[in-house]
């Protein structure tokens, strides 16, 4: 058995805190060896669905975990943490404009920033989940004195995924056939998702996988153009229209998948997920954009690959999601946060 691990999650009486608590003690997102603590924070309203949670951990009796704890502390829920994954967020309400959720969000990250900065184990690394992922966690990231701003990244892994379940379903293939896959950008409708680089298990691009099944290039354009793009950047609406609630289970299994793999490491090319910009592909510094990245399971988390070539119609969808985060940015700091 390795040593254990304290994972702070927030939110965790909510819907995808549900999801995530059982596989984590499972031993699904950190190994079959590696015991685990689990911290639960959440507001008091969420308190009693986080303590049934807890309960019912207990009864699963899994033998990595080591204890759970509940708590409505920030202080209490990060001291020592190592790893954090940032569920719990405001939702946009009746009549809400995007400023007052922005302005609401700052209100829960920024303080739970101070907590981390306060408390956190020195190798802490976070996954920001709750809404609006890209800048809730360059709100926690900038309110996180001290902590290098790298160790916060949010989750486009669903988006990821949700865009190499697409091409299984076109081309008949398995999904571990399908590597390189992007996805850029912002965690929202503007996100760039891109197969340009994307290839099969046998080196057939996917492009020319695609055409093959589609009847020409000119139809797997028109496909990726009509179809993919706006089906996996709008995946989020669909799921809420569908179930009438927004995406638990498969979220949950991304945002496990994201800290799987910077912990761990990549394996099979890269995945996509949002960092903090230095600069890489023209990207202001200091947004939190998704970027195609690999991890080596060293501790050093994830790095951007980067060199990669857009055609002009690829470029433009991407500058167009990395305005809309910059705008978010800018609405940040208009309310005095950043
Ligand atoms: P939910 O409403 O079921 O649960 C959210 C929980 O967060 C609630 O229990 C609430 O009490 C708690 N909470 C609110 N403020 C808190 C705070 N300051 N500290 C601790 N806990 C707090 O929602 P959900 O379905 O679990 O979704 C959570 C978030 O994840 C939402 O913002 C949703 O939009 C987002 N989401 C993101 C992705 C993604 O891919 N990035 C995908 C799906 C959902
Ligand atoms: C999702 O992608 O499923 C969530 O972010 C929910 C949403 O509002 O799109």
């Amino acid at each position: 058995m390795q040593r254990s691990t304290t994972i702070t999650i927030t939110g965790a009486g909510g819907q995808i805190g549900y999801a995530l608590l059982f596989r984590i003690a499972a031993g699904d997102m950190l190994g079959a060896d590696r015991p685990v603590r689990l911290r639960l924070l959440e507001i008091p309203q969420g308190v009693r669905a986080a303590e049934g949670a807890a309960l019912e951990l207990q009864d699963c009796a899994f033998p990595l975990l080591e204890s759970v704890d509940v708590t409505v502390s920030a202080d209490e829920a990060f001291d020592g943490a190592e790893i954090g994954m940032l569920v719990g967020a405001r939702p946009r309400g009746p009549g809400m404009e995007r400023a007052d959720l922005l302005a609401a969000n700052a209100g829960i990250f920024g303080p739970q920033g101070a907590a981390i900065a306060a408390g956190a184990a020195s190798g802490f690394r976070a996954v920001v989940v709750g809404n609006p992922a890209n800048t809730n966690a360059l709100i926690a990231a900038s309110a996180a004195d001290g902590v290098p701003a790298d160790r916060f990244t949010a989750l486009t892994r669903l988006d990821h995924n949700r865009a190499v379940g697409q091409l299984v379903e076109v081309l008949g293939v398995g999904a571990d056939e399908i590597a390189d896959v992007i996805i850029w950008g912002n965690h929202s409708a503007t996100q760039f998702p891109d197969v340009a680089h994307a290839h099969l298990a046998d080196g057939t691009t996917v492009s020319a996988a695609l055409a093959d099944r589609l009847g020409g290039t000119e139809a797997a354009i028109a496909w990726l153009d009509d179809v993919f793009i706006p089906r996996v950047a709008k995946r989020g609406a669909e799921i809420i229209e569908v179930r009438g609630s927004s995406s638990v289970a498969s979220a949950a299994n991304a945002a496990i998948e994201h800290v799987r793999d910077e912990q761990l490491g990549t394996h099979r090319g890269w995945t996509s997920a949002a960092l903090v910009s230095r600069g890489e592909y023209g990207v202001p510094e200091g947004i939190v954009c998704s970027f195609p990245v690999v991890s080596r399971g060293d501790g050093a988390g994830y790095r951007v690959i980067e060199d990669l070539a857009f055609d002009a119609r690829g470029r433009a969808l991407f500058d167009a999601s990395v305005a809309e985060l910059v705008a978010e940015r800018d609405a940040v700091r208009a309310l005095g946060v950043l």
